[in-house]
């Protein structure tokens, strides 16, 4: 059976808030009723989710953050934490994105942390995994996908009704305009699903979505998507443009 597809627009560091607003405005006439049979969200800087938060009332469309300090609170300065993205309307948090491992020092560890700060929150973690292409091209794709994910949940506590959604972001992938192929992308799902089912149970595991991720563009979304492995995706720059979004989302 197909999940409710989820589609997540992660606009990296682009647009003001003010250019986030305008941006929400154009985009929401082009969605028309697609947020009724799919779940979608976006993603906006840190700086403009407030503003994104009153944009999107009563549109069914969820706030998302793209990143989360571990601790509730401290002197950690320039960070955000979890409860304070949870307060200002966030569902989900993306968490371990292949920019934050490679740049900001995000490793296995931090990861874990922050996908459970993110649960201990009330919200859904957006799970980010992948390999490097070095991995691909040494076969070795699995077996980093594999401890990736089994790093990032380690000790990881659901309370009821809660759950965790993975994206598989190839990293040779992100920014490229190369998308792995369905055939590929679909494996690694596969992989994934394997893992969900044995780390929080066959019901729980087989309801928690797994998203692709790695230039998902309005040409590849139809095949990508059609795939019964792919839940939903993952979308960077292809959801600045409100247009693609929307033919994305169409297509989940
Ligand atoms: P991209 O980014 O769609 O621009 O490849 C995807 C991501 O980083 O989540």
């Amino acid at each position: 059976m197909k999940l409710r597809p989820l589609v997540v627009g992660n606009f990296k560091m682009h647009m003001t808030p003010a250019e986030t607003v305008a941006f929400v405005e154009r985009l929401l006439p082009r969605l028309g009723t697609a947020a009724e049979s799919r779940d979608i969200a976006l993603a906006p800087p840190f700086t403009s989710l407030h503003v994104t938060a009153a944009a999107l009332a009563g549109t069914g469309i969820a706030l998302a953050a793209q990143n989360a300090h571990w601790e509730e609170e401290g002197p950690f300065t320039g960070e955000v934490s979890a409860p304070m993205l949870e307060e200002i309307g966030c569902r989900y948090v993306i968490v371990g994105h292949s920019e934050r491992r490679a740049h900001f020092g995000d490793t296995d560890r931090r990861v874990n942390q922050k996908l459970r700060a993110v649960l201990l929150a009330g919200m859904t973690p957006v799970v980010c995994v992948g390999e490097q292409e070095a991995d691909r091209l040494a076969g070795r794709t699995s077996e980093v996908v594999d401890a990736q994910l089994k790093l990032a949940l380690a000790n990881t506590r659901l309370a009821a009704g809660q759950t965790v959604v993975v994206a598989y972001e190839p990293v040779w992938a992100i920014g490229t305009g190369r998308n792995a192929t369905p055939a590929e992308a679909a494996e690694v799902h596969t992989l994934i699903r394997n893992e969900l089912r044995m780390t929080f149970g066959e019901e729980n595991g087989a309801g928690m979505r797994v998203l692709y991720g790695g230039s998902v563009s309005r040409e590849n979304a139809g095949e990508l998507l059609s795939r019964a492995e792919i839940d939903g995706a993952l979308v960077g720059s292809a959801s600045l443009d409100p247009d693609s979004f929307a033919a994305i989302c169409e297509a989940a």
